[in-house]
């Protein structure tokens, strides 16, 4: 049974090898089922913070026959795992605020992951951030699924070594070395966004007109 959507099917490709994972904000539980399924991850824990898709991904488990190894636990984010449970974490569909503040708040449960997979819908800027103060951005992809080009970023315990622009915060390194196509996509909509902006601000907004026309610089600049 195909269960994934290239979104979530990019995350799982990006996953290495993991005896537990966790994937926070299961929803249908598609995600959880598949690696274990595929023998990715040996178990897998599901937590979902509302009744509705927390019932939808037992109902998924269960036809799959894998209750005896996915546990589906009621709560927020990292809160519902012990410390010691888990070594490979998925968040994926949520914004990278949200993503930040369930991953802050699971210091605890975190110190025994090796590898984060985690996709932002949108702020990826600011999950970068937060993610360089305790990890190396080990991969980074980027998938187009619908109408929309989503980014996933995988991050692993470590230190980065050379700090990130802010360009590489909002698209990612690794992303911009790759120089792909739906990279010129994104980047070519994020400077149309950008111009359509700096075209309705007055000249009265000298300051912020100012910032607004280096930043599309700094964007023309990543394909040079
Ligand atoms: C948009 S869905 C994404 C579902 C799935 N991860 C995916 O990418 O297709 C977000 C899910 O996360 C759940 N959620 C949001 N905040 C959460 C939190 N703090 N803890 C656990 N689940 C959360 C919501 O109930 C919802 O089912």
């Amino acid at each position: 049974m195909e269960l994934l959507s290239p979104r979530l099917k990019t995350a799982l490709t990006m996953l290495a090898k993991c005896n537990c994972l966790a994937d926070i904000g299961s929803d249908h539980g598609y995600l959880i089922t598949s690696a274990v399924l595929s023998g990715l991850a040996k178990r897998g824990i599901a937590v979902e913070i509302n009744e509705l898709p927390y019932a939808q991904t037992t109902k998924t488990i269960n036809q799959n026959q894998l209750s005896s190894l996915i546990d589906v636990r009621l709560g927020d984010g990292l809160s519902p795992i012990h410390k010691g449970e888990i070594d490979a974490l998925c968040i994926a569909g949520m914004g990278g605020g949200t993503i930040t503040g369930i991953l802050e708040r699971g210091v605890d449960q975190l110190a025994s992951v090796t590898q984060l997979v985690l996709q932002p819908n949108v702020d990826a800027a600011q999950l970068r951030a937060h993610l360089l103060k305790y990890y190396v951005i080990t991969d980074e992809r980027l998938v187009a699924d619908g109408d929309f080009i989503y980014q996933v970023i995988k991050a692993q315990p470590g230190q980065e070594a050379c700090p990130y622009t802010k360009v590489e915060l909002e698209y990612g390194r690794i992303n911009i070395a790759q120089q792909s196509d739906l990279l010129k996509n994104v980047l070519c909509r994020d400077i149309a966004h950008w111009e359509k902006i700096l075209d309705q601000i007055g000249s009265n907004h000298a300051e912020r007109r100012k910032e607004i026309s280096a930043w599309i610089t700094q964007l023309k600049e990543v394909f040079a």
